[in-house]
């Protein structure tokens, strides 16, 4: 997501902040600008592109000034684009922002303000703050500041410079991450710690709606009723590469636990008043889905897996037969294609190739296209009729994690949203669904907190070359994914099997010591797991059972029980998947594996 660095000090601030934004690339990002207090003006620079683009222009032409904000942008409203790119400014350009987030109620305002003779020039949010804090700029940046805040709702941290002043930063935030850096006669702030940490360890992390207000060398930081807040300075002992990753030490460690604000940030930015799901970039009328007599669900690898969670919530909630599909056999499927199917292609990236190709193929023959991806603007995006955004953030590990819980929740929204416009759910049954998936990263957290007994369970499978896992019903489906992640990076071959299925024939590999990943989650189908655990155990199988906390019989069939916390059947998926990513991950570190760059694969898989 979008990084924000500002900079008032000594230095030349172009250098602090393109330094500072190269640290944040990990982010993700489409485009990067700067702005500058030069004395005399506010000189802006932004550019689609990387950001070499913006760099080697500043070499050009350079800029001076020890005042600047500077941002990567990962494009939400809006293409990525020179235009959208921030900062923002006023009419005048007297005013600079940079904004990391999401203003929710942009065009309520952009409206306002429209009405009251503001121009707009991109098609951003961020663009009403640049206008809102003119409007009640009157010689004091930090009060135009807490006016304009008042008026937005959602998400975001803020930095903001002024012409008139420079030696004045303000800076602000509300769910989206902020530091500030303390340095010798300068100071910063930043989205993330790597930003500033070459050239100061001294931060303060800063709590929601605190204001900051750096004038010269000083720092004071404001709650929201413009008293003084007492910060504790603390101390960074990491170095570089490894703040990068936040602290952890791996991307992947670093994704699994963004899990909790991931799935809120798919949830949150898709409800009506908390409570309703408003599917506004989604155009699928109540009278286009009477008409949908099939959905087909294409994807790979894990959004594969997340498709499988998708079939069953919109057969489920919306009364519409789904087929999932891997992307790479659909075509060759003899698909059942016309002008009443809708076909959701999930991905991740949205450049999948074989994920890309199945999405032309039904589009050519007739159908809705629907996609659910985490990036704006990808190819996916692009040629859909209809995007779920998933807004999980950047993925750099190439085992997915987050994006994979996004789907899945993003499927629930969806079959739910479905679901009640053809009448087939009860409002009751909506809003207690709906009530479940807002606790559920509170529910994620619990899980987290659990790493440590993880990571000791998972000692047991040191040395072993086979694991299976096993589940029935949605369980089932979350145990391939659990499979999946353990191969992908520890190289363990793992295999997951619908439970009842194994006395068929897989049974037979079961011996002394065989590790088996059982989950069981599903109240109707818990009695018939727990005898499968039982005929694996009594062939001397090495048993590590994931159940709800309430399930505490479990552990007399198992050798180790992980609980998750409760949870409605139907969403316990979103919850079982954390303890296999946390197992995979340190079965790979145990063998010593490049966890977030496995062998033989690759983030984005564009050939077919
Ligand atoms: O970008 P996509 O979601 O389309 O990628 C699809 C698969 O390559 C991907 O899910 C892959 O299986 C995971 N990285 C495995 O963890």
């Amino acid at each position: 997501m979008c990084g924000i660095v500002g900079y008032l000090g000594h230095k030349k601030a172009t250098e602090v902040l393109v330094e500072g934004l190269s640290k944040l690339e990990y982010r993700g990002y489409d485009s990067a600008g700067v702005a500058i207090n030069t004395k005399e003006n506010l000189e802006i620079r932004k550019f689609k592109g990387r950001l070499s683009v913006l760099s080697d222009d500043l070499e050009k032409n350079p800029i001076n000034g020890g005042l600047g904000i500077g941002h990567t942008r990962w494009a939400t409203h809006g293409e990525p684009s020179d235009v959208n790119s921030h900062p923002h400014f006023n009419k005048d350009k007297s005013i600079a922002v940079v904004h990391n987030g999401i203003i929710e109620n942009y065009l309520e305002l952009k409206e306002e303000l429209q009405n009251e003779g503001y121009e707009f020039l991109s098609q951003t949010d961020t663009e009403v703050v640049a206008h809102l804090v003119d409007k009640y700029y009157k010689g004091n940046l930090l009060d135009a500041v807490y006016k304009a805040t008042e008026k937005l709702r959602g998400a975001y941290a803020l930095g903001v410079i002024c012409k008139d002043n420079d030696k004045e930063l303000v800076a602000v935030r509300k769910d989206s991450p902020l530091i500030v850096g303390l340095g010798e006669n300068e100071n910063f702030i930043a989205s993330d710690i790597p930003a500033i940490l070459k050239y100061t360890k001294k931060v303060y992390f800063l709590e929601n709606n605190e204001f900051v207000h750096i004038v010269d060398n000083n720092v004071t930081v404001f709650d929201m009723n413009k008293n003084i807040v007492n910060k504790a300075i603390n101390e960074i002992t990491w170095d570089v590469e490894s703040a990068s990753k936040g602290g952890y030490e791996h991307f992947m460690l670093k994704e699994i636990y963004e899990q909790p604000n991931a799935v809120k940030e798919t949830l949150i930015r898709r409800l009506d008043n908390n409570k309703c799901i408003k599917l506004d970039d989604i155009k699928l009328t109540k009278e286009d889905l009477e008409k949908i007599n099939k959905v087909y669900i294409i994807a790979c690898g894990t959004a594969y897996h997340a498709g499988l969670i998708g079939k069953y919530a919109i057969e489920k909630f919306a009364n519409i037969p789904v087929i999932c599909d891997i992307a790479s056999e659909f075509r060759y499927n003899n698909p059942f294609i016309d002008n009443n199917t809708l076909v959701i292609l999930v991905s991740q990236s949205g450049e999948t190739a074989d994920t890309l190709a199945s999405l032309r193929y039904a589009k050519e023959n007739g159908a809705r296209i629907m996609s659910i991806t985490n990036v704006v603007g990808s190819s996916i995006a692009r040629e859909s009729d209809d995007v779920f955004y998933t807004w999980a953030g950047p993925e750099i590990s190439v085992a997915s994690t987050k994006a994979y819980t996004t789907q899945v929740v993003s499927f629930y929204m969806i079959a739910l949203d479905f679901g009640m416009k053809k009448e087939i759910i009860t409002k009751e049954f909506y809003d207690k669904t709906i009530e479940n998936l807002k606790s559920i990263d509170k529910k994620i957290e619990k899980v987290l907190s659990q790493e440590d007994y993880i990571k000791e369970v998972t000692k047991t499978l040191n040395k072993k070359d086979n694991a299976f896992y096993l589940g029935r019903g949605l369980d089932y489906l979350v145990a391939m994914e659990g499979a999946l992640k353990i191969k992908e990076i520890s190289y363990i071959h793992a295999e997951a099997f619908a439970a009842g299925e194994l006395k068929h024939g897989t049974i037979a590999l079961i011996e002394k010591g065989t590790p088996v990943i059982a989950i069981l989650t599903q109240e109707n189908l818990l009695e018939k797991m727990i005898s499968n655990i039982e005929e694996v155990r009594a062939r001397g199988a090495y048993v590590i059972a994931i159940t709800k906390e309430n399930h505490k019989e479990v552990e007399k069939s198992a050798d180790k029980v992980i609980y998750i916390p409760d949870i409605c059947d139907n969403l316990s998926t979103v919850l079982t998947v954390i303890p296999l990513q946390l197992l995979a991950y340190y079965a790979a570190i145990q063998r010593g594996c490049d966890v977030d760059k496995p062998r033989n694969l690759a983030k984005s898989v564009t050939v077919e």
